[in-house]
């Protein structure tokens, strides 16, 4: 038992983020060495919202930028979970980085980026997937088994010559966190977690170490 204490012991004082006080300078470290030892999409999070019934409901989307200010992925607002999110104002993320034994919680409010900074982005999609965002009623029910890709002819055809501009409905939410947590796979499952928490998103960062 004593060997198993003094292990965890060398693994706490070896953790490379358990010393950290700033999650987002925190975060872009292991986001990096996630970009090195993950393939493919070490930028896919897991999206958790809740409906108008307070169920639960979560999926997968890519990270497409983050800052100070938050994270960042882009999708259609009159799906499911743009419908969850602008009726809550809140949501949490979850990477899991299966190379690095590492997991990314984060817990916030919720909202829009800027149109300027949608439409760059939106602009910087390659032509089929500008068209995509027109021809998906993302999370709307298909009434027949061909209804995409006559939606995909007939605004290929409308947006034949020119820019393809960006639907209204689709846009970038940023999650604004309020809870950020870090967990590192150890032996024996007691694993490193660092938990960083504030009242609002211009509080001070108050850490603290989990239980595993
Ligand atoms: C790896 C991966 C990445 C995805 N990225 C996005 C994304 O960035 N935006 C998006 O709207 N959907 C993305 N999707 C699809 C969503 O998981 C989901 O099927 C879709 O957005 C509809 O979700 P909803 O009905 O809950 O709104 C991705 C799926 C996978 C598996």
């Amino acid at each position: 038992m004593s060997d198993l204490i003094d292990e965890l012991k060398t693994l706490r004082a070896e953790a490379d983020f358990a010393s950290a006080d700033d999650p987002f300078a925190l975060f872009a470290r292991w986001f990096e060495q996630a970009r090195q030892a993950e393939s493919p999409y070490p930028e896919a999070m897991c999206l958790a919202t809740v409906d108008e019934h307070g169920m639960p409901d979560a999926r997968m989307v890519l990270l497409k930028g983050f800052d100070e200010r938050g994270f960042v992925f882009y999708t259609n607002m009159e799906s499911a979970k743009g419908r969850q999110i602008s009726a809550t104002g809140k949501a949490a993320l979850t990477f899991w980085w299966r190379n690095l034994k590492r997991q990314v919680r984060i817990r916030g409010l919720t909202e829009q980026v800027s149109d300027e900074e949608a439409d760059a982005y939106f602009a910087s999609r390659p032509r089929g997937s500008r068209i995509g965002a027109w021809a998906s009623q993302q999370s709307r029910e298909m009434q027949s088994p061909h209804a995409l890709e006559k939606r995909v002819a007939q605004f290929a055809t409308k947006y034949a010559i020119g820019p393809v501009p960006r639907p209204h409905y689709w846009t970038g939410m940023r999650v604004i966190p309020l809870q950020m947590e870090f967990w590192h796979e150890r032996p024996f499952r007691l694993h490193e977690r660092i938990v960083f928490r504030r009242d609002a998103a211009d509080a001070a960062w108050q850490k603290a170490r989990l239980y595993p």
